[in-house]
């Protein structure tokens, strides 16, 4: 199976330091509304890999269930509890299983599916699958934060490229490894709407020796109005979307950030929402 970053979980941290590390407050403050209390709630990470986004939140006091398919990137978060504070490995509870059917038997009232995970399901079948798991997982009042990547390029055959493009080169302090990045843009599929990206990490130990990780990923991408359809007819009432962690709009940025709750969703817990969208909500805005 593809997306599971099987070769690669070492280095999925320095990839996506850089990248990704601007979405840690933006879930803070999220986590922060929908589980206030002391101690705090309970949220829902899906595909949650090396914890980047999760150990942060189990750093600020919350409790994490995380869930993702990938031993690799389920091995690294766990080495990374076990050199964490014990009450912070406390926090977390992890587990190997499938985002697009998975059984936890319980809701939760905060899940999350940061950088561009959903994008790994790529079948009608599973994604549909995926968010009907999720809808059973949210609780009346709870919600779902989804983030995709925004399709900025042109997808059409022009997107794919037999040319390596040179990405970053690093060295890993820990491992005196250095690393150069790269990726090939190998296929696209324009009437599923997937991209076929290889990434390639060429790898020098300290020894001098020399290897080369490749991983080919198969992503979904969505236009905003279809994520928006979809995620409608499968019984959700999407309440905010942004186009990056700073909240800007959907027009600008490099993502397609959804925030909902269940179509069914109980009115309580807006008064927690961000102030913008309880305007919108009470029709003031
Ligand atoms: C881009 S990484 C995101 C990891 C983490 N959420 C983050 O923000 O850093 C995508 C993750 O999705 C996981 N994944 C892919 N397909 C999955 C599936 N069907 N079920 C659960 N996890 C999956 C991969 O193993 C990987 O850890």
């Amino acid at each position: 199976m593809k997306n599971l970053y099987l070769s690669s979980a070492e280095f999925y941290d320095i990839d996506t330091y850089h990248l990704a590390n601007h979405d840690i407050g933006f879930y803070l403050d999220y986590a922060r509304k929908m589980l206030p209390g002391e101690p705090p709630g309970e949220l829902l990470e899906l595909a949650c890999g090396t914890g980047r986004v999760s150990l942060p939140l189990a750093e600020a006091g919350f409790r994490v269930r995380g869930i993702d398919l990938s031993a690799p990137m389920l091995s690294v978060f766990k080495r990374k509890l076990s050199a964490a504070p014990r009450e912070v490995a406390a926090r977390v509870r992890l587990e190997q299983a499938d985002m697009a059917d998975f059984d936890l038997g319980r809701d939760f009232e905060l899940i999350i599916v940061p950088f561009r995970a959903f994008q790994a399901l790529t079948s009608e079948e599973r994604v549909r699958s995926a968010l009907l798991s999720i809808k059973r997982h949210l609780s009346p009042t709870g919600l779902l934060i989804i983030d995709l990547f925004r399709p900025r390029w042109r997808m059409d055959g022009s997107w794919a490229s037999a040319v390596e493009q040179f990405d970053w080169s690093k060295t890993i302090r820990e491992t005196g490894q250095t690393v150069v990045r790269s990726e090939i843009r190998r296929r696209i599929d324009t009437a599923r709407q997937i991209i076929y990206p290889e990434i390639i990490y060429r790898v020098e130990e300290r020894s001098g020796e020399r290897t080369t990780v490749c991983e080919p990923l198969e992503l979904r991408y969505y236009y905003q109005y279809q994520m928006e359809v979809l995620l409608i007819c499968s019984g959700f009432k999407i309440e905010e979307s942004f186009g990056y962690y700073d909240r800007r709009s959907t027009d600008e940025g490099s993502e397609l950030i959804f925030v909902a709750g269940r179509g069914d969703r109980e009115p309580g817990p807006l008064a927690r929402l961000p102030p913008r969208a309880r305007k919108r909500k009470e029709g003031t805005s």
